[in-house]
């Protein structure tokens, strides 16, 4: 048995969520490889909707087994409340998480740093979630971490102590940043800490595992694992448009690393992709649209971020970057988004190529500032039909079937389903 991967293949949000809910039926478990709780996961269903930041989006089926892997980074207050919030919808929270001892832990003092430091960038920021991801990254490659593993000892409270200290002076001493009047999560400092302590506790009631042996025994005894990506490949910490990335490695090597699973026991990788593009934060976006269609597509697409709530900025598809990402992750399949944002359009345009210096490149160049180079489309008449209802792709008009042909000629892997709606039911899957 091997395991699957899902990922997303832009700059985050593509609707991995939804998708993992929707195959999940097909696994036995599912399993967060990294990032930590700046994702945020949709899923809707019986017109409920919910967003999930460190939990795998298995958890509302009620027999699979979720897994946050070890290469996660976990703030257990922000997990507690989001367990809260699911038990309240029923999902079986407690029975069916299993947490990997070798996922790192966010500290406050984590999310203090990541504000330091963006108000320390000014303009140059990254535009963070601001939830400590790269801070926590950071002490996990200098060594200097703490890992869930951890709360289950003596020493837990001294090695946190003293990660405090250190945390506390340099954003004292170096960044000059006032704690006292910074809030997280609308809660000063002291009392996040408060908050943080109970929520240790209480991760310690969930089942504390060894994640690589698990997930290895899984596959030896057939079980079958969904391997969740969190942020897309744009954003990966090495190939995406560094410095403004996040601080993993969202590529489907990621999933070996974040689950102790070796490269020649990866089975499908799942690429997802919006028929359009969005990114929210910083950084080089060649095909943003910064007029009106821009503006339509963040409206009909109701495109502000699921944890954040910050508007994302939009643009057309661009292939330069879907091939790269598709490259890097070896995808096997295929899954375009949000069609029916598109369903009003009168033209669609797709980034075929860049130009630059009257050049044409096909490769997604070091840097990618828009400054430096064009992007070049070519255009596609809109469907101009309602997508709902359509689940079989005969159904589908042909503007739109001319499209996707289109980008399957191009990325050269099938595109297996087609998204025409959050829910789950919107989904054309044959
Ligand atoms: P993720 O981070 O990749 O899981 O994606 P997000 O949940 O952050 O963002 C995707 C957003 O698009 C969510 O609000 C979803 O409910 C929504 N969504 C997912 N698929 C579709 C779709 O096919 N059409 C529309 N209109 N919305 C979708
Ligand atoms: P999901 O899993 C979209 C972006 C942030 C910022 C950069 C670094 O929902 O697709 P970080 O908080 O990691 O230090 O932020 O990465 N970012 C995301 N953008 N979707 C996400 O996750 C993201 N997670 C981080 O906006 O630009
Ligand atoms: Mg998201």
């Amino acid at each position: 048995m091997n395991v699957d991967v899902l990922l997303g293949l832009q700059w985050g949000d593509e609707g991995k969520g939804k998708i993992v809910d929707v195959l999940t039926p097909k696994y036995d478990v599912i399993a967060r490889f990294q990032g930590g709780p700046n994702a945020g996961h949709t899923i809707e269903f019986n017109g409920s909707k919910h967003v999930l930041h460190t939990i795998p989006s298995g958890i509302f089926h009620k027999s699979k087994i979720n897994i946050i892997g070890n290469g996660v980074v976990i703030d257990p207050l922000i997990f507690e409340n989001e367990a809260n919030e699911l038990k309240l919808s029923g999902a079986p929270v407690e029975k069916n998480i299993l947490i990997s001892k070798k996922a790192h832990i966010i500290l406050p003092t984590h999310r203090l740093i990541d504000a330091a430091s963006e108000t320390a960038k000014g303009k140059a920021k990254i535009g963070s979630t601001l939830k400590g991801i790269g801070p926590a990254y950071t002490d996990k490659v200098s060594r200097t971490g703490i890992r869930i593993g951890d709360i289950q000892n003596s020493s837990f409270k001294e090695k946190y102590k003293q990660l405090k200290q250190l945390h506390l002076s340099l954003i004292k001493d170096f960044y000059k940043f006032d704690v006292s009047i910074f809030l997280i999560d609308k809660l000063s400092f002291e009392e996040y800490e408060k908050r943080w302590f109970k929520a240790i506790d209480y991760i310690k009631k969930f089942n504390l595992i060894d994640g690589e042996y698990y997930i290895n025994t899984c596959l030896e005894k057939q079980i079958s694992i969904l391997a969740e990506g969190a942020q897309g490949s744009m954003l990966d910490i090495d190939f995406g448009t560094y410095p403004f990335v996040t601080s993993s490695n969202t590529i489907c090597a990621g999933a070996c690393i974040g689950l102790g699973v070796s490269p020649n026991k990866i089975g499908e990788v799942i690429g997802i992709f919006k028929a359009y593009c969005t990114r929210v934060g910083s950084g080089p976006f060649p095909t943003e649209l910064l007029d009106e269609t821009g503006e339509l597509l963040r409206e009909k697409g109701h495109e502000f971020g699921s944890t954040t709530g910050r508007p994302r900025r939009c643009g057309w598809i661009d292939l330069p970057a879907l091939k790269y990402a598709i490259m890097l992750n070896g995808v096997t399949k295929l899954v375009m988004m949000k069609a029916d944002v598109l369903n009003d359009f009168d033209i669609i345009k797709v980034c075929t190529h860049y130009i630059q210096d009257g050049k044409k490149i096909e490769n997604v160049p070091f840097n990618m500032n828009i400054e430096d180079f064009t992007p070049s489309y070519v255009e596609f008449n809109g469907w101009k039909k309602n997508l709902e209802g359509i689940t079989k792709k005969n159904d589908m008009p042909s503007a739109l079937k001319k499209y996707i042909a289109f980008l399957e000629k191009e990325l050269k892997v099938p595109i297996d389903f087609i998204s025409t709606g959050p829910d789950r039911t919107q989904t054309i899957t044959q």
